[in-house]
């Protein structure tokens, strides 16, 4: 397993769903993600925080259904026995066919290739399933909540993560966006208990982190991407900075004094199996 994506591929190049980014590229982008200087600042912040509010659910086997790079898998690996990322590779090979090439490298980021919907997993097997921002890009979201049910142990539980107001992404396979009432309809149907059903954000961030991206998107894109996003020319970007900056921080001090959240960026979902069912 190789440990360093770097010895592999270009720096910065994008395969599929994965980024390969040199060490100095990736310490910089983490800081400058953490900043108001990254115009999906409010939109990377809130879900990141949403994230590290699942951590303390995990425990025992983690499977993380749509792993992609594993953005999170530094979180949750101290608190859990074992991290698998499963990955579905149509869904991969759609985007970048060269990425058959790269197969044993991206391994090291992916321990299963799969389908969410039929986990090669046996039943009752999983203390954690956690699943971030995928559950829009299948045709069948509540098959695969089904299916995640599924292969969770009595007690274990389900974290997902989805978006509710979020630009259209890795199209074409973007389906859905959710509200409460149809996550809890899914997880009920799947046979779990409602733990938690929490919003990300608020009114005032949604408009905040839509505005930044409009910006961006409408005045600082080189060029529209067939799968939704735009790559942005570097000289606009760094125009647009104290605009999609200030906007940011301007929508951040409005939502810590209104809590409006009829519209939020997304949900996180804490779920469980109960004790007593059979598998
Ligand atoms: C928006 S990305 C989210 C990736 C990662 N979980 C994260 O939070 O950054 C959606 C992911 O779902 C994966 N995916 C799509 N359909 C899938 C399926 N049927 N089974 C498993 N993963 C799937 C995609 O390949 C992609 O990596």
């Amino acid at each position: 397993m190789t440990s360093d994506p770097d010895s592999f591929s270009p720096r910065g190049k994008r395969v599929g769903v994965v980024h390969y980014r040199g060490h100095v590229g990736q310490r910089l982008n983490a800081w400058r993600k953490r900043t108001p200087l990254n115009p999906y600042w409010l939109d990377w912040r809130h879900l990141r925080r949403s994230v590290e509010a699942l951590v303390p659910h995990a425990s025992g086997t983690l499977l993380d259904v749509g792993v992609s790079e594993g953005p999170y898998r530094e979180l949750f690996e101290a608190h859990v026995d074992q991290y698998v990322g499963l990955e579905y590779p149509p869904s991969i090979l759609d985007k970048q066919p060269e990425m058959w090439e790269m197969l044993p490298q991206v391994k090291a980021l992916v321990q299963v290739f799969g389908d969410g919907a039929h986990l090669p997993v046996r039943s009752g097997s999983v203390r954690t399933v956690l699943s971030t921002e995928v559950l829009e890009h299948v045709p069948d979201p509540r098959a695969l909540v089904q299916e995640m049910a599924r292969v969770l142990e009595p007690g274990g539980k389900l974290l997902l993560t989805v978006p509710f107001i979020q630009p259209l992404h890795e199209l074409p396979s973007d389906y859905f966006r959710f509200t409460p009432s149809s996550l809890e309809r899914f997880v009920v149907d799947a046979g779990l208990e409602v733990i938690s059903i929490t919003p990300r954000g608020n009114f005032a961030t949604a408009n905040g982190a839509m505005l930044s991206q409009w910006l961006i998107r409408s005045f600082g894109a080189r060029r529209r991407q067939s799968d939704g996003s735009v790559i942005p020319s570097p000289l606009r970007s760094l125009l647009l900075m104290p605009l999609t900056a200030a906007l940011q921080v301007g929508f951040h001090l409005a939502s810590l004094v209104t809590n409006d959240e009829a519209v939020c960026q997304g949900y996180a979902v804490v779920a469980r199996r109960p004790e007593s069912r059979a598998s």
